[in-house]
Order: structure tokens, then C-alpha cells, then sequence
């Protein structure tokens, strides 16, 4: 039986294309990796919650263009339709090194493979609002397994104020965890040196949406 969020995604899955065009979210995603990331061969990078691949597409074209690689790309998805929408661009690209499958993030332990783990980075945007607060912290402490020592989470997520009760709430039926808020289930999850990365300059309405942390393991 499909969740909510999966029913809500399968149902609407231009919603989520209208959104990503609308706020030109990919070319503002690379500018935030090429000013904010290193990237280093053989890295391995975890995209959960991916759709149709937003985070691991941009973090991908950065990697090529600036000419660090291979990087080896995991990620999943509960809803199919996104993730095949994801894999039309993979098999476009030729690009055997971008691995997705469909899997619950609350399940990870059992749907993601054994051997999916020592990632150097795990990257989410728009995700976790989906988790109730006890699944949430249950699933920060689930990926934080997944990620190697010395390894780093980014995640982003919505603000929590007006326009995006009306908008993130009620819209996008997904819950708003505040910055502070999120801030401390890291903590309490085991991840240290919590700090938060802005959106790019030009791009910097995003930062009325969203919040960017950035954690250690
Ligand atoms: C707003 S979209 C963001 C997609 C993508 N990360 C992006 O930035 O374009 C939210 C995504 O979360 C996924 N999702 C919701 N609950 C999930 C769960 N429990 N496990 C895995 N993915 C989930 C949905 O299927 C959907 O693709």
C-alpha cells in the first residue's frame, strides 16, 4: 500500500517539476555546490529522498565540469514515478556510476543495501518534513549509520513561518521542523559541528524557503 507522501508524489509529480523550474532550483543547487563543496575522487555521495534526482544531477554536472572523478552516486525514493523520471536521465547520460532505488527512509536499515554505507556525503532536500518528529529522529540516527566517520550530512529543509505553513503545510502536506528545532535532533542523533549554508547570492530568495544544514558525523 502506498504512504501518503508516495500517493501524494504519484499523484502530482508536476507539482514538483513546476516547483524545481519555477525557482530555478538546479542551476542555484550547482552554484551552491561549486561554491560550497570539495569534491574528491572516489568520494561517495547518498541522495535520500531524491525524486527525480535534483541533488545528485547537479551534484554530478559540478563534479564533471570541474573535473573531479569517479564519484559514485547512491540514492532512493519512495514514490516510482519520480525515480523513473530519474532513470530516463541516467540511461541519457550513459551514467553507471548513479545507482537508485526505491526505498523508505524510515526503512533504510532493511530497503537500502548492506553495502550502501561509508558515504562520505548523504544530501536531502524537502524530505524529512514528511516524517513525523519520532521517525525523524529515529531516521537522522538510521543515516547517520550509513555515513563514515569524519562524513558529512546536508540537508535542506523548510523554514518554519507564515508563507510556508500556507505553502510547505498546507500545499506540499509536509511538516515544518524549524532551524533550532533541527538543530537539536542532529545533536541528539550524534551529529556535531552543525553550521548552515546560505543559497547563492543571485539565487537568494531560496533562503526565505529554506535552511541549509550542514553536520559532521
Ligand atoms: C519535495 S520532494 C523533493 C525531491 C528531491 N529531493 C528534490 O529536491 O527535488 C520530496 C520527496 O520526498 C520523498 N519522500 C517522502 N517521504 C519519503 C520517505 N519516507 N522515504 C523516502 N523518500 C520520501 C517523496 O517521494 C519526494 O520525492
Amino acid at each position: 500500500m502506498k504512504t501518503d507522501a508516495e500517493k501524494f508524489y504519484t499523484e502530482r509529480k508536476q507539482l514538483l517539476r513546476f516547483t524545481i523550474d519555477a525557482l530555478n532550483y538546479l542551476p542555484a543547487l550547482r552554484e551552491l555546490w561549486r561554491k560550497n563543496l570539495e569534491f574528491h575522487p572516489k568520494m561517495k555521495i547518498l541522495d535520500v529522498g531524491c525524486g527525480t534526482g535534483a541533488l545528485t544531477k547537479t551534484l554530478y554536472e559540478v563534479s564533471r565540469q570541474i573535473q573531479v572523478t569517479p564519484i559514485k552516486f547512491c540514492a532512493f525514493d519512495l514514490t516510482q514515478t519520480l525515480l523513473n523520471e530519474f532513470q530516463r536521465w541516467i540511461v541519457k547520460k550513459n551514467q553507471a556510476d548513479v545507482n537508485i532505488i526505491k526505498a523508505d527512509v524510515r526503512k533504510i536499515e532493511d530497503e537500502a543495501p548492506i553495502y550502501w554505507r561509508n558515504f562520505d556525503l548523504v544530501c536531502s532536500s524537502g524530505v524529512l518534513g514528511y516524517l513525523e518528529e519520532r521517525e525523524l529522529k529515529t531516521a537522522l540516527w538510521k543515516i547517520r549509520t550509513r555515513i563514515k566517520d569524519g562524513g558529512r550530512l546536508i540537508v535542506m529543509e523548510s523554514r518554519e513561518h507564515w508563507l510556508n505553513r500556507i505553502l510547505i503545510q498546507k500545499l506540499y502536506k509536509a511538516n515544518l521542523y524549524g532551524k533550532e528545532k533541527f538543530a537539536d535532533m542532529l545533536h541528539q542523533a550524534g551529529f556535531r559541528n552543525i553550521r548552515y549554508w546560505q543559497f547563492p547570492k543571485l539565487y537568494s530568495y531560496l533562503n526565505l524557503w529554506g535552511y541549509i544544514a550542514v553536520a559532521e558525523k
